[in-house]
């Protein structure tokens, strides 16, 4: 047994003075440092040091490694000229990304404390690196195509990769998962199979959803910049579902929505009704000119969201804290201090509930996966450790997983 004690540590009835945790590969107890100190009298002592705030480890739900080649190749600044660029340098992009490449990009959200990631893959090329890494990684299988002729073909492949990420040794720490690229690039037939193989596994299950202005206006009426792009590209001009249909798809399996910054009053309802979720990317809807989630709308429907990176393809950092203080810039009208603690709840419990992992939070039997932040100084109040931690913090100065010490 060990024993970890900060100044401050992040409970889920806030951040608490003089606490201590005792644990192995879990946490175990959890009571004042005095106390567990007599309790566990040869239990190893590690005190984080001056100004230290104890967390549950970070998760980041949603990120691409396979576009960590991208630093200023993409386009930026709408939809259409970004999905254009991608669709240009995409081999390229590919091509550069070796395993060397994204073992690195895991290596900067560890950095930054993040101990779990969902990581979107649609070739499994990511799957060997993400097994020899300590973090535990939410492996989303993706399912990516809309012309009926190819879809067995594509959905074979998908359980291939499914199997693939089953396969991995335990001490790997993967757990697979199912991801929908999107309503406009999936057909509904194999959609639906994905889904039924998602909810029958109880496999965690994602997908990107009303992301941009364009994809809107294509679902709704086959207009707009997708209509010119899927002629081009596809020979085809009619989407191959709709926002209800494909809504509609997920009903009976919660699932975690990438973006849905264009969704609609009655469409979040909707989703919030049927237990759904959304990662939050706001620095990748801001580059792409896709526009600000209303996450005080959230809020009112009492639907949980995360706060996650999304991919090279669209963002500059995989730094978790990069992410936090665009997402406290961006809602520039939301109480700080509020906005903050929902933030820092938003990468550890809520997105540990969303992923169904056994992390995020500092209570007895779940996992021993900590991230430790010290700040330069300490705040007056405890109700401004959010916020300061997201201002002050570019790297975690001390991060657990399992129990094992790895920064
Ligand atoms: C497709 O594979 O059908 C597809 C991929 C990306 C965008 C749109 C469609
Ligand atoms: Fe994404």
């Amino acid at each position: 047994m060990k024993l970890i004690t900060a100044d401050y540590t992040y409970t889920p009835h806030g951040f608490k003075k003089n606490l201590a945790i005792v644990y192995d590969q879990k946490i175990r107890t959890i009571d004042t440092f005095e106390n567990l100190k007599r309790k566990y009298p040869d239990a190893g002592i590690a005190y984080s040091g001056a100004n230290s705030i104890l967390y549950p480890g970070f998760i980041n739900t949603h990120v691409h490694l396979e576009f960590s080649a991208n630093t200023t190749a993409l386009q930026y600044g709408s939809f259409r000229t970004w999905l254009d660029s991608v669709i240009e340098k995409r081999d390229e992009l590919l091509q550069a990304c070796d395993n060397t490449l994204m073992q690195q990009k895991t290596e900067e959200m560890l950095a930054s404390g993040v101990t779990t990631f969902g990581a979107v893959s649609s070739f499994g090329a990511e799957l060997e690196i993400c097994t020899g890494i300590p973090q535990r990684v939410v492996f989303f299988n993706e399912l990516i195509g809309s012309n009926a002729a190819y879809a067995d073909a594509l959905y074979h492949d998908f359980l291939e990769r499914i199997k693939a990420s089953e396969n991995c040794d335990r001490e790997a720490r993967i757990t697979p998962a199912v991801a929908i690229h999107s309503p406009y690039s999936v057909q509904p037939v194999i959609l639906d199979k994905a889904v039924q193989l998602a909810a029958q596994k109880n496999y965690p299950l994602s997908a990107h959803f009303l992301e941009s202005q364009a994809e809107r206006e294509w679902l709704e009426s086959g207009e707009g910049h997708f209509l010119t792009f899927f002629k081009k590209y596809f020979n085809t001009s009619t989407p191959v579902t709709n926002i209800e249909a494909f809504m509609h798809a997920f009903d009976a399996c919660p699932t975690h929505f990438i973006h849905c910054v264009q969704a609609k009053n009655e469409e979040l309802a909707y989703l919030a009704e049927k237990g759904h979720s959304i990662a939050h990317c706001p620095r990748s809807n801001r580059l792409l000119g896709c526009g600000r989630l209303a996450i005080e709308k959230l809020g009112e429907l009492e639907m949980p969201f995360t706060v996650a990176t999304d991919g090279l393809s669209s963002n500059w950092s995989l730094n978790i804290f990069d992410e936090l203080r665009a997402a406290l810039m961006m809602h520039h009208a939301e109480p700080l201090q509020k906005l903050s603690g929902q933030l820092i709840k938003s990468i550890t419990s809520d997105a540990a509930k969303i992923l169904g992992l056994n992390t995020g939070s500092i209570e007895e039997g779940k996992e021993a996966d900590f991230t430790v932040v010290t700040l330069p100084d300490m705040p007056n109040s405890a109700e401004d450790i959010a916020l300061q931690t997201i201002l002050h913090t570019q790297k975690a100065s001390e991060v657990y997983i399992g129990g094992e010490k790895i920064i």
